[in-house]
C-alpha cells in the first residue's frame, strides 16, 4: 500500500545522503504527523492509526525522511528494541530532531549515556518508588473527584482543557510541594517551547530554569521532605550531588511527567467516548483499573524518541553511518504483529510481550508508576460519576504531533 504525501516544516530538510536508498525515503515531518496539520490523518483518524498505515505500506524496515535534519525510522518492533538496548551503539545525546534543537537539552539523565548515566537513575529510582508514590494517591483522587464534580453538571466539558492539562501538573506539586497558585504558570511553562524553532526551545528552557531556581535554594538550605529536598541531597557514586547536576534532573522531571500522562489520560478517553462497550468493559471492575491501563497505554503509546548512531554501523540490514539520527516513535513497537497479534484491538487478556510506551533499556521511564496511579485514578473518578459520554462535535476534536503527540481539545458530552 502506498500512502500519501505529507506536509513538513522546510526549514531542517536535508538531501537524501548516498548511503540511504532511494526505495527507503518517506515524507514524514515527526513534529507534525498524525496532527491536525497532516493531510493524511483522514477524519476519524488518530496518531496511532496514521503510523500503522505508514508501518503496513510498501517499504523496507528502515525508513529516512529528508525532514528535521534526516532520520531513519526503523518499522519493526525487534529493531526498536534492539536501538533501545544498544546505547553503545546509539546514544541519547540528542532527546529531539532536529539536531540544532536536540544540543539544547541537558537534562539528566535521559541525554546521558551509560555508564555515566547510572549513578543519576540511581539517585531517581527510589524517589519515584511505589513507596513515594502511594501516598500520593489520595490526593491525587481527591483532586480528579473536585475537577469533575467542577463541571459534572454542565453536561459537557474540553476533556483537555479542564481535566487531563490539569491533573499532572498538580500532581507534580503534590511530589515537590510547589505553591498551588503558580500550577497555571507551571503548566503553561512546561508546554511553551516550540520544538521546531531552537530559540524558542532555549527561552522556554531558560524560563523554566529561572522559574525553578529559587525553588531549589530555599530546598538546599531547609530541605524537606519533597523531591527536589530528596534530589538535592542525594549522592552522586561517593560525592555529593551539586547544585548544576541538580538543576539538569529537576528540569527533566519538571518537562517529563506532563504532557506524556496528559496526552495517555486523553487518549484513552477518546476512545472510549467512541466504544461503549470499552467504556463498560473499564467500568465493569473499577478497582482493578490498572492493570487495564497497560494495555491502553500499548495502544496508544505516543513517545517518539531520537537516537545518535556512535559509530558505522548496520540495522535490519541498512547501513547506519556515525552520526545519523533515528526516531523511533514507540507505537510502531506496540503496533508490531509479529509482537502483539491483532496490534489494533484492545484486549485487556492479552499476555507475553510488555508494551514499550514507556520505553526500554537503560532510559525506560522511572515515572511509569506515577503515570499508571494518575491514569488509573483519572479513570475511576470518571467512570464512577460519568460512565456514559461522547463526543460533542467530532469537528471540535484536535489532534496534534510531535515527540509527545496528542489530543489538543476533546469536546465530551453527556447527559445530565
Ligand atoms: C504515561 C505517562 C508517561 C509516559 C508514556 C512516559 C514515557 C517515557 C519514555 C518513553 C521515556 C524514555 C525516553 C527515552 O528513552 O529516550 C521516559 C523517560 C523518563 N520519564 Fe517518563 N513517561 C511518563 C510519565 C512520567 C512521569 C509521571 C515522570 C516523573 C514525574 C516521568 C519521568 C521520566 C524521566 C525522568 C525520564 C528519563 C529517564 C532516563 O533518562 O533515565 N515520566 N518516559
Amino acid at each position: 500500500m502506498n500512502v500519501e504525501t505529507s506536509v513538513g516544516n522546510e526549514q531542517f530538510r536535508v538531501e537524501r545522503p548516498a548511503h540511504v536508498p532511494e526505495e527507503a525515503v518517506v515524507e514524514i515531518d515527526y513534529h507534525l504527523f498524525g496532527g491536525a496539520a497532516d493531510p493524511r490523518l483522514k477524519p476519524g483518524m488518530a496518531y496511532q492509526e496514521a503510523w500503522k498505515e505508514i508501518q503496513d505500506s510498501d517499504g523496507p524496515d528502515m525508513r529516512w525522511t529528508p525532514f528535521n535534519g534526516g532520520h531513519w525510522i526503523p518499522m519493526k518492533g525487534d529493531l526498536i528494541n534492539e536501538v533501545l538496548q544498544n546505547p553503545d551503539r546509539f546514544s541519547s545525546k540528542y532527546i529531539a530532531l532536529p539536531k540544532e534543537v536536540g544540543e539544547l537539552y541537558d537534562f539528566i539523565p535521559l541525554t546521558l549515556d551509560p555508564p555515566e548515566q547510572t549513578p543519576y537513575r540511581a539517585i531517581l529510582n527510589p524517589l519515584l518508588s511505589h513507596k513515594v508514590v502511594r501516598p500520593k494517591e489520595a490526593p491525587v483522587r481527591a483532586l480528579a473527584a473536585d475537577l469533575i464534580e467542577g463541571f459534572m453538571d454542565k453536561g459537557e466539558c474540553d476533556y483537555v482543557r479542564d481535566f487531563a492539562n490539569i491533573l499532572p501538573v498538580a500532581t507534580f506539586h503534590e511530589l515537590v510541594g510547589l505553591p498551588e497558585e503558580e500550577r497555571e504558570e507551571l503548566r503553561k511553562l512546561a508546554t511553551s517551547g516550540d520544538q521546531t524553532k531552537p530559540e524558542s526551545v532555549e527561552l522556554m528552557l531558560e524560563k523554566i530554569e529561572g522559574y525553578l531556581r529559587p525553588h531549589l535554594k530555599r530546598r538546599r538550605e531547609e530541605p524537606g521532605t519533597d523531591l527536589f529536598s530528596g534530589l538535592l541531597h542525594s549522592n552522586v557514586g561517593d560525592r555529593p550531588i551539586t547544585d548544576d547536576e541538580a538543576m539538569h534532573m529537576c528540569k527533566q522531571l519538571f518537562v517529563a511527567g506532563f504532557h506524556t500522562t496528559a496526552s495517555s489520560m486523553t487518549y484513552a478517553m477518546y476512545q472510549m467516548s467512541k466504544e461503549k462497550a470499552l467504556r463498560d468493559d473499564i467500568a465493569s471492575d473499577l478497582p482493578n483499573v490498572r492493570f487495564k491501563v497497560e494495555e491502553l497505554l500499548r495502544r496508544f503509546a505516543m513517545v517518539s524518541i531520537p537516537r545518535t548512531a556512535t559509530r558505522d554501523t548496520t540495522l535490519g540490514g541498512q547501513e547506519i553511518k556515525e552520526g545519523d539520527p533515528i526516531l523511533l516513535p514507540l507505537i510502531l513497537h506496540n503496533m508490531d504483529e509479529s509482537i502483539y497479534p491483532d496490534p489494533m484491538k484492545i484486549d485487556f487478556k492479552r499476555r507475553g510481550a510488555l508494551q514499550a510506551g514507556f520505553g526500554r533499556g537503560a532510559h525506560k521511564c522511572p515515572g511509569s508508576v506515577l503515570g499508571i496511579v494518575e491514569i488509573s485514578v483519572a479513570l475511576q473518578e470518571w467512570l464512577k460519576r460519568i460512565p456514559d459520554f461522547e463526543i460533542a462535535n467530532k469537528d471540535d476534536v484536535v489532534m496534534a504531533g510531535g515527540g509527545v503527540a496528542r489530543i489538543d481539545r476533546l469536546p465530551l458530552r453527556w447527559d445530565v
